[in-house]
């Protein structure tokens, strides 16, 4: 191996360092010093140095990626058990627990207490060797956890090191990782757009993202951590919660969003009020309050009864919840086939919204908790996520017609048999033409992140299948004005207007083409992937699934998925047909060397007007095919790319005689070469 040149070790741990604290900057204190640019553009830089010399630090940014796939996770025993916490449902439970504390310190005197938010999410512990983190496992049972530490290290909040010159020989931290409301959101909508099944909340994602095999998807998934306890600790010692809690802060550690220090249970009951106030505001889900006595000696003559220490426990908040009774339970199906088992809800009022539904998620979670048609159930609506029943509370008093609900036996909507793929929570319709399927497929098809057909939206895509006009995506492109202008939702200018974005949206790139395929479990990013990777369409036909796995990135589900796609003789025809109804696909994320050609290599481009894809798109198109793009017309300028309503840079641009051209002539212009 090359021996390091001692200027570029220095330059490499001054990155680190750096990147670190801008990391930190970024996800901790949620106010950064740089733009994600010039943190990219060090990153990038940083990692060319680590793979020209080999020399990587173990608490190297680029570390964070995710690692290789594990076969199963190892087991790990805490050196100091992982407690629960005792609940208090009442303020008059909370001064029950401050009486006994003073009962069992023999004193009369105010406690001192710290009050936290309880999050809701899955306790973890990060050990620290010489300030190194070299060990992270999940609570467990509370005595043995399991082995995440590639996992947790993905998690930008987490810091890989602790910067000081005077680090505890280790550390055992303790904190809650959790997923943010908006993150739960934004995953499930990509997930049921994929054709999987919804987390049932955002606690249940956090705890599926970090118990992956495969880390490089945990990485994906933006996960925080809040740190908030001590366990094992050698080479420092701290007098309470609250002096800890401001060692972790200094040594840039994530801590809860509110923590206080108060004398007397009467300032313990002021801040759960205050955490209870915020609640609705707190980008995270939070459940109650934790109320811990502060001094550590304290704690340890208070001690431990069974699992519960006698100096802490939780008030739980009440949720927004309601009683009301199911009606029915229905199954509604997804693109892929998904089937996701609805609850048709008596409506009722929670937290000021009118519920009548309310899905169940999947199978597993009707049998766990037991649901049936006709029972009386608790819906709860905790912050904006989607209500869910939280428990039957009739079950005593059903009646002799009650039974558990039978899985679909066959497709609700198309009437073809189901399956259960092993290992997997959702049943799925096998019906290729299930109209349920069909449709959904369509309507992907014409999103706005997929083919992009302006006007093509949910409502029409009903009207034209349930009319007989399009019972495919391919049928879109045989449509004629004449068949929409008599239609109900349709007039003349509107179906101009239709038939206008069809033409417009054929012309598109193959990360747009292939995600709007509805290919299981093929999203926008891994969509970007495959494009990055192959040229040509084509060059999927018949593809193996070992050569996806090549893509790294790429797991073994989505690379069977993709094979399965591209060697079915019903798609390849489909994707003919498509190419010979004139969609046009065109690849600017293609990056291998050959792409070199660069066809508009020293050319200078000024955009105006609205043209059929953003501004940005096209910006990439012709940067990648190597032309530059400039902000305004000069006489070096080559081509005035105009979309609709130009304006002045029309004037300017004629009065030059800078060349004027559609966004379809700048496609010929890359596909051909100028
Ligand atoms: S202290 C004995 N603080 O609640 C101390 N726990 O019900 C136990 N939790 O397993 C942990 N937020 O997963 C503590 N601010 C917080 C917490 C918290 C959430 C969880 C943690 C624990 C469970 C106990």
């Amino acid at each position: 191996m090359k021996k390091i040149p001692e200027n570029i070790e220095k330059e490499i741990i001054k990155l680190v360092k750096d990147l670190n604290y801008h990391c930190y900057r970024y996800y901790v204190l949620d106010s950064p010093v740089i733009s994600d640019e010039e943190y990219d553009k060090l990153y990038r830089h940083l990692k060319e140095l680590e793979e020209r010399y080999i020399f990587i630090l173990p608490d190297s940014p680029t570390q964070r990626v995710g690692a290789p796939p594990l076969d199963k996770f190892e087991r790990v025993k805490h050196t100091e058990p992982m407690l629960s916490l005792d609940n208090a449902f009442s303020y008059d439970e909370v001064r029950e627990f401050d009486e006994r504390v003073k009962r069992f310190l023999k004193t009369e005197e105010d406690v001192e207490y710290t009050v936290e938010p309880k999050y809701d999410g899955l306790a973890m512990e990060l050990t620290y060797r010489k300030g190194i983190l070299y060990k992270a496992s999940t609570r467990g049972d509370g005595y043995e956890g399991e082995d995440v530490f590639l996992n947790i290290k993905t998690i930008k909040a987490v810091p890989l090191k602790i910067e000081d010159a005077d680090v505890p020989e280790e550390i055992d931290i303790r904190g809650e990782v959790y997923m943010d409301i908006k993150e739960f959101e934004s995953m499930n909508r990509e997930r049921e757009k994929e054709g999987e099944p919804a987390f049932a909340n955002p606690r249940n994602a956090a705890a599926g993202s970090i118990r992956q095999l495969n880390s490089s998807i945990t990485a994906k998934r933006k996960l925080h951590l809040a740190c908030y306890g001590v366990g094992a600790v050698s080479g420092i010692s701290f007098k309470s919660q609250w002096e800890f809690i401001a060692w972790l802060k200094k040594e840039r550690f994530p801590v809860p969003a509110i923590i206080k220090l108060v004398r007397g249970i009467d300032g313990v009951i002021d801040v759960i009020k205050e955490i209870e106030q915020k609640r609705n505001v707190f980008p995270f889900e939070t459940d109650g309050a934790v109320i811990k006595v502060n001094d550590f000696e304290l704690q340890r003559i208070l001690g431990v009864k069974t699992r519960e220490p006698r100096w802490a426990t939780a008030y739980k908040f009440t949720a927004h919840k309601a009683v009301t009774r199911i009606k029915n339970i229905i199954f509604s199906v997804g693109r892929t086939g998904t089937i996701t088992p609805v609850a048709d809800l008596e409506t009722v009022r929670i937290g000021g919204v009118n519920v009548s539904s309310s899905s169940l998620h999947n199978w597993d979670e009707i049998a766990r908790k037991d649901i049936r048609v006709g029972d009386t159930v608790v819906v709860e609506r905790a912050g904006d996520v989607i209500p869910h029943v939280v428990e039957v509370i009739n079950k005593d008093k059903r009646g002799k017609g009650s039974e558990p609900p039978e899985p679909p036996q066959k497709c609700p909507v198309c009437g073809s048999a189901v399956e259960r793929e092993e290992g997997e929570v959702a049943y799925r319709c096998i019906g290729l033409n299930c109209a349920a399927q069909v449709q959904e497929r369509i309507k992907h098809y014409a999103s706005r992140a997929a083919m992009d057909i302006e006007g093509l939206g949910v409502k029409n895509v009903e009207l034209l299948y349930l009319q007989g006009l399009v019972k495919h995506f391919t049928d879109i492109y045989t449509l004629k004005k004449e068949d929409l202008v008599d239609l109900p939702r349709f007039a003349e200018k509107s179906s101009q207007n239709l038939i206008e974005a069809i033409e417009k949206s054929k012309h598109t790139t193959l990360t747009r083409f292939l995600y709007s395929l509805g290919i299981i479990h093929v999203g926008e990013y891994s969509a970007k992937l495959l494009a990055r990777d192959f040229d040509h369409i084509e060059d999927l036909y018949h593809v193996k699934s070992e050569r996806i796995t090549e893509i790294k990135q790429m797991g073994e589900k989505i690379a069977e998925s993709i094979s399965r796609f591209f060697n079915d003789h019903e798609n390849i025809n489909t994707l003919e047909a498509l190419k010979s109804l004139g969609v046009k696909i065109l690849n600017p994320d293609f990056m291998k060397e050959k792409e070199e050609k660069r066809p508009l290599e020293g050319l200078i481009f000024v955009i105006t007007g609205t043209l059929p894809r953003s501004r940005d798109e096209v910006e990439e198109l012709i940067g990648k095919a190597g032309g530059h793009v400039s902000g305004s017309i000069s006489k070096r300028t080559n081509f005035l790319v105009a979309g609709e309503e130009p304006g002045s840079k029309l004037q300017k641009a004629q009065s030059l005689g800078v060349r004027k051209i559609s966004y379809e002539d700048l496609l010929k212009l890359i596909e051909e070469g100028s």
